[in-house]
């Protein structure tokens, strides 16, 4: 079985690139992550991917505050070209990629988000779900577009919310779906990457 190359950016602690790196470790996942990017320095998803000996890298965002600058994004599709990529994974990645990456690698950026999609994009979507008095909330893997959460939904899965239930306690229980939920729709991008040839694979989007 060949290994699906793939590259995961993030801005956060990195749970869910914990999860996808244990499940690649354990030879649960038939994926090779080649790098791990983020745009904040101190990040502890880079420290994580030194502790699991994957190549990382930081990658300065420029002026901008939600978005990379047109010539860094640029670069980020280079550093992850130069790597083979060919599945990006957004992994608590808290900016908006435009064209450079989405022409780039066309239906084959996927994203995390905690909430079942199309409700509640944005911010801290479990606040958002327990605000609006939701029974049931939960976590959505998507492919990624020009909007923010947005994009054809892949997969998800639901939780309960009780009525006990703190912002903190519900977002535990959503990570925990996550960390199941991710490296399984991973699973199904290595299925088809080792089903089709290198150009089905080039041109299935
Ligand atoms: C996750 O909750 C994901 O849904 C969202 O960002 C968070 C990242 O968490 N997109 P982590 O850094 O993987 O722990």
């Amino acid at each position: 079985m060949k290994s699906l190359p793939i590259g995961i950016l993030g801005s956060g602690k990195g749970s869910n690139c914990r999860a996808i790196l244990e499940r690649i470790q354990s030879g649960d996942l038939a994926a090779e992550t080649r790098l791990v990017i983020s745009d904040v320095l101190d990040a502890p998803i880079l420290d994580m991917a030194r502790e699991f000996g994957v190549a990382n890298a930081y990658l300065p965002p420029g002026r901008f505050r939600t978005r990379l600058e047109p010539v860094i994004e640029e670069q980020l599709v280079k550093m992850l070209r130069d790597a083979g990529v060919e599945l990006v994974v957004l992994a608590g990645f808290m900016r908006v990629l435009h064209k450079p990456m989405l022409r780039a690698f066309p239906r084959r950026i996927i994203n995390i988000h905690p909430s079942l999609l199309p409700k509640f994009p944005g911010l801290e979507a479990w606040k958002q779900a327990l605000v609006a008095g939701e029974i049931v909330t939960g976590c959505t893997v998507h492919y990624v577009d020009e909007q923010i959460d947005h994009g054809q939904i892949l997969a998800q899965k639901e939780v309960r919310i009780s009525p006990n239930d703190t912002p903190d306690s519900l977002h535990a229980r959503i990570q925990v779906l996550e960390h199941e939920l991710y490296p399984a729709v991973i699973a199904e991008f290595c299925k088809r990457y080792n089903e089709a040839s290198q150009q089905v694979w080039r041109l299935a989007r």
